[in-house]
């Protein structure tokens, strides 16, 4: 009973958005209205997200785990009165992509997803989008930025339904146009809500509900506007349909600006009222974990603190069953060894702190976790074992031939990249013949590159020198596919670590001649395969 009645109050989440739109912005609003934050602008140093690769891994130095992944957890009632722990998964701040971003999905039950209203849907959202569609994840959105000139409303809903096939469906309504934002009107109930600007948005925004009456005397042309481009939403039926945003068929749509706090106490609200709470999970043989079977999660990333002093690796689990007890002896469902929780952490902001207990949809960081990969299960072995289904692994864009500087280092840059791979640093590639000597390491974003190579010099003693490849786009192929791949010019197929197989081509104009010209060809989309960020 505990159990469930604690899952039922979880909210688990994340804020997806292209860098600049308002991800970190929001955050902090969110944090300000669950009142987890006395004034905002304290989530997390701003520098982490422009800096150059080789600044941003020594601020991630100093700061242990802090800049990328978080958990944030707080109380949070909303007006309606749904009494709720959040659950906020930060994605990693840096402005460069990396598979961890995604990883970050795998452990969210929705994700709300922010869109500046002057650029609307831009490259990286659409990749992101990709994933939360894969696990048909319930999406909410946010028109960010409307304080400023933008783009116009009924323009930017047409966007997210053409371009990601997903009607958008709006919550609210803006008052004034973008650059004179007045307040929302909110669908469900006609209410009107006018706000007052804080400077910067240090405090919540004062909000006005204000009758129709009045609205129309003083909001004049603007308010005239809205009530016309309502009555035509109404006439198209754009309502709210808690099932099809459940299913990802439909988005629920904001209106806001996170900057001045407008909009973010109703979006806030509206998530903790419309996201699932956890749900059964479904394991590897396709049977559902019910949530109170005793305690078990997955592992959704791993990290590696490049503190030297303290060479500790968190490993960060989504509880999916059960009660977590700090201290408790889990399974490790891979090596089928028994792992100590004792040292079990939640991280809040830059802060690590030890966590006593978890429930369904809670994440926590377990230091310490030597043998630990992502994607492994854990479960506690007075219950029925359980594996749940590997996260899978992302379209790479980027593919670099490594190769050890000193072949004396070779044995440490054998180790530090199986390392790397098990950790999902870069995704290590490897050619039949040449295996270690001259590896393809291939990742999402160029980043993963910059943190591998560093990592493997300081950490592992084995300088390494990357070399660009002609390659540009792969597919998941098979055994049976391979020795017609492997005679094309312009093809590689090379091995993950797993034995699976990816052919690399060096165009996506080459792999699509060679699909049309041997349909008979096992050459499988990867996840996320979006345009280029
Ligand atoms: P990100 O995490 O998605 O990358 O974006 P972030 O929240 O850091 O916001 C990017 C920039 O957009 C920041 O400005 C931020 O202040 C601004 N911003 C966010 N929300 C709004 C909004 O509702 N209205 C307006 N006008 N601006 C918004 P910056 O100049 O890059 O940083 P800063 O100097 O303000 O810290």
């Amino acid at each position: 009973m505990d159990v469930l009645s604690e899952a039922r109050r979880r909210r688990t989440f994340a804020i997806i958005s292209h860098p600049d739109a308002g991800k970190t912005t929001l955050t902090e609003k969110f944090l300000l209205y669950g009142g987890a934050l006395v004034g905002a602008g304290a989530v997390k140093a701003r520098d982490g997200r422009r800096a150059a690769a080789s600044d941003w891994m020594e601020l991630e130095q100093k700061r242990g785990i802090s800049i990328t992944s978080t958990a944030l957890q707080f109380p949070y009632r909303s007006t309606s009165g749904t009494d709720c722990v959040v659950n906020l998964l930060d994605t990693p701040g840096h402005r460069d992509f990396s598979e961890d971003t995604y990883r970050v999905l795998a452990a969210c039950d929705a994700a709300v997803m922010v869109l500046d209203s002057a650029k609307g849907i831009e490259p990286q959202t659409l990749k992101l989008f990709e994933v939360c569609r894969e696990r048909r994840m319930p999406l909410l959105t946010f028109f960010n930025k409307w304080d400023r000139p933008g783009r116009d409303t009924l323009e930017l809903l047409d966007e997210v339904e053409k371009l990601l096939g997903l009607p958008a469906v709006p919550v609210t309504w803006p008052v004034g146009i973008a650059g004179d934002f007045r307040g929302v009107v909110d669908r469900r109930d006609g209410t009107y809500t006018r706000y007052l600007r804080v400077a910067r948005g240090a405090q919540m925004a004062p909000e006005e509900i204000i009758d129709p009456d009045r609205a129309a005397a003083e909001e004049g042309k603007a308010w005239d506007e809205a009530q016309d481009e309502l009555a035509l939403l109404s006439e198209v039926g754009a309502d709210l349909d808690t099932k099809a945003f459940l299913a990802n068929e439909s988005t629920p749509a904001f209106f806001g600006s996170a900057l001045t706090n407008f909009g973010v106490g109703k979006l806030l609200d509206t998530v903790v009222d419309l996201v699932p709470p956890p749900d059964a999970r479904v394991d590897i043989d396709g049977e559902r974990r019910p949530i109170d079977a005793p305690f078990s999660g997955f592992v959704f990333k791993v990290q590696a603190n490049m503190d030297k002093a303290h060479r500790d690796r968190i490993a960060f689990i989504r509880v999916c069953s059960g009660r977590f007890e700090r201290g408790m002896i889990v399974t490790h469902g891979r090596t089928g060894k028994p792992f100590n929780t004792k040292y079990a952490a939640s991280m809040f902001g830059q802060e690590r702190e030890t966590v006593e207990e978890a429930y369904p949809g809670d994440v926590v960081g377990l230091v310490n976790a030597t043998d630990v990969r992502v994607g492994d299960t854990l479960f506690d072995p007075n219950g029925p074992p359980v594996e749940y289904p590997p996260i899978p692994s992302f379209a790479p864009e980027f593919f670099m031939t490594a190769r050890v500087k000193d072949t004396g280092r070779f044995k440490q840059f054998r180790r530090g990249i199986a390392q790397l791979d098990e950790e999902g640093v870069v995704q290590v590639l490897r050619d039949a013949d040449l295996g270690d000597q001259a590896p393809v390491l291939a990742a999402v974003g160029r980043l993963q590159f910059e943190v591998a190579t560093y990592r493997l010099e300081h950490e592992f003693g084995a300088a390494t020198e990357l070399s660009q490849t002609s390659y540009r786009v792969a597919r998941r192929t098979d055994e049976a596919s391979e020795p017609a791949l492997r005679r094309m010019r312009g093809v590689a197929v090379l091995r993950r670590a797993d034995g699976s197989r990816l052919a690399l081509f060096e165009s996506p104009y080459w792999l699509e001649r060679v699909e049309s010209e041997n349909p008979e060809l096992r050459l499988d989309r990867l996840v996320a395969e979006g345009m280029a960020g």
